[in-house]
């Protein structure tokens, strides 16, 4: 029940427009009876007096009956409602006109006499000497030898409106048109509301449509302002915008959410190839105890131990790239120098670059400038591209570090006379576990590291590859200012 708010406001309205027209209604009968008996009691205000002037009731101090009596019977055949009473001056009654024993008083009450030949603001109502719960309108004079003429002018009495309405044909008339009046209000209050709930109801049957599809089909609210409207309107722009804004956020934690799923399956794979062929030497070591020489005895101890060493560095990897994912260290910033960073790390490739046989060297040119960064991620970024380019290249070659600047920028690039990366592996190198070559010695993350510290510094990584030729990895930095 009254699910709208437009049912409510009906009903709301409904109640007011009822309380009115029964405040109209009340009032209005109301002023109608006091301006009736005011119009009637002026009308008749000196209908005592021209009496007692034309037929005087008193003579000699003395009670005319005869007189009495034809007044009597003339008022009675002109308006039976009209009542005479004689009162002596304390209010007593004398004498009256209405049938005996109809008269339930002795006395009326002065007060009210006085003040109607006061000539206080009529209606001014007295005692009615045939019903001591009521008052009527009434004229009134004195009379030459004390007391006075009162006259109770009567008029009709209802006790309901009902009663009231059934009687006069105008009341009727203007209770109908009243009625009419608010019906008429009622009704056009009722399709204005209508008109203006409308909208809200749109509004609201879109927000119910995007709840039922899940939150996944943004919503477009039929016929709204952009600009420049009301509550209503801008309601329903926000809505819009809000919709669309948790569409893309749901379809981002989806795509997120996948990732990590495809990151866990592909983490656990890898880190149980390592594992696996650990435990299957571990295994023979202890089976074959006492059967195997003593060099057969080391070389399974020494393979195993290579995988164990292996499957520590992955997860040492894994854990570094989990850290930087997640923004739990921030990059600390700070001014340094490409050129000084770039020649320690060459040096400290430079024995495993000798034993491997192949010519590693810096080139960088002088003066260059200072860039800003986290050095620790920098030359941990650095150490990932230059092992990468010693592992796969062959004695003989050569790898090249260089920093130059360019167009505002710091570039540095490491080139090397290697295998190179086949056209079609290379978009995938930056992926995490990806590894190109068979050899499968390191945990195929280096690049993915390298890659998302050059990112946290807004910066890419590009790499250039031909096969047999050789490959260049290169980042460039803007100089810090
Ligand atoms: N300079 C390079 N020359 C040829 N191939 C390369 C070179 N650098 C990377 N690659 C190829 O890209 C793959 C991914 O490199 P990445 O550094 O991410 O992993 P990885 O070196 O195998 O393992 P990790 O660095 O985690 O120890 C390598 O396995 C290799 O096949
Ligand atoms: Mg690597």
């Amino acid at each position: 029940m009254l699910k709208t708010l437009y049912a409510k406001l009906a009903v709301v309205l409904l109640a007011l427009f009822c309380v009115i027209g029964g405040i109209y209604v009340a009032l209005t009968m109301l002023t109608t009876r006091l301006y009736l008996e005011e119009v009637n009691q002026k009308l008749n205000r000196t209908l005592a007096a021209n009496l007692e002037r034309q037929k005087p009731v008193m003579k000699n101090g003395r009670i005319d009956r005869s007189m009495l009596n034809q007044v009597f019977d003339a008022l009675m055949a002109v308006n039976p409602d009209i009542e005479i009473y004689l009162l002596d001056p304390a209010g007593r009654i004398l004498a009256f006109s209405a049938p005996p024993g109809r008269v339930k008083r002795d006395f009326v009450s002065l007060a009210p006499i006085q003040r109607f030949l006061g000539g206080e603001r009529l209606p001014i109502k007295g005692d009615d000497p045939r019903d001591p719960a009521r008052q009527k309108i009434f004229s009134a004079v004195p009379l030459a030898g004390g007391g006075f003429l009162y006259v109770i002018l009567g008029g009709e009495d209802y006790d309901s409106v009902v009663q009231q309405l059934r009687a006069s044909y105008i009341l009727q008339l203007s209770a109908v048109a009243a009625v009419s009046a608010v019906l008429f209000a009622l009704i056009a209050a009722l399709l204005l509301f209508n008109a203006m709930t409308r909208r809200l109801r749109v509004l609201a049957s879109s927000m119910e449509t995007f709840k039922q599809s899940d939150f996944a089909v943004p919503v477009r609210v039929p016929d709204h302002r952009t600009s420049g409207g009301d509550e209503v309107d801008r309601l329903a722009a926000t809505f819009e915008e809000m919709s669309g804004r948790i569409m893309l956020q749901m379809n981002e934690l989806r795509q997120i959410d996948l990732l990590r799923r495809e990151l866990i399956a592909n983490v656990s794979h890898d880190l149980r190839t390592p594992l696996a062929s650990l435990q299957g030497y571990l295994d023979t070591l202890l089976l074959k105890e006492g059967q195997l020489s003593a060099d057969e005895q080391r070389h399974f101890i020494e393979i195993a131990s290579k995988h164990s060493e292996r499957l520590g560095r992955m997860v040492e990897e894994l854990f570094e790239l989990a850290k930087l994912d997640s923004h739990v260290t921030p990059i600390r910033a700070e001014n340094f120098s490409m050129a000084e960073l770039a020649q320690d790390v060459v040096m400290k490739f430079q024995l495993r670059a000798e034993k491997a046989g192949v010519m590693l060297k810096a080139e960088i040119g002088p003066g260059l400038p200072l860039v800003s960064g986290d050095i620790a991620l920098m030359e941990r970024a650095l150490e990932n591209l230059i092992e990468n380019a010693i592992r796969h290249t062959p004695a003989r070659g050569r790898v090249i570090v260089s920093v130059v600047a360019e167009e505002g920028r710091l570039t540095v690039r490491v080139s090397d006379t290697g295998c190179g990366i086949p056209e079609e592996k290379l978009p995938f190198i930056f992926d995490r576990f990806y590894q190109a070559s068979e050899s499968r010695e390191g945990a195929g993350l280096g690049l993915s590291i390298a890659k998302r510290i050059l990112e946290l510094h807004g910066a890419s990584l590009d790499a250039q590859s031909r096969v047999n030729v050789g490959t260049t990895f290169a980042f460039s930095l803007p100089i810090a200012s």
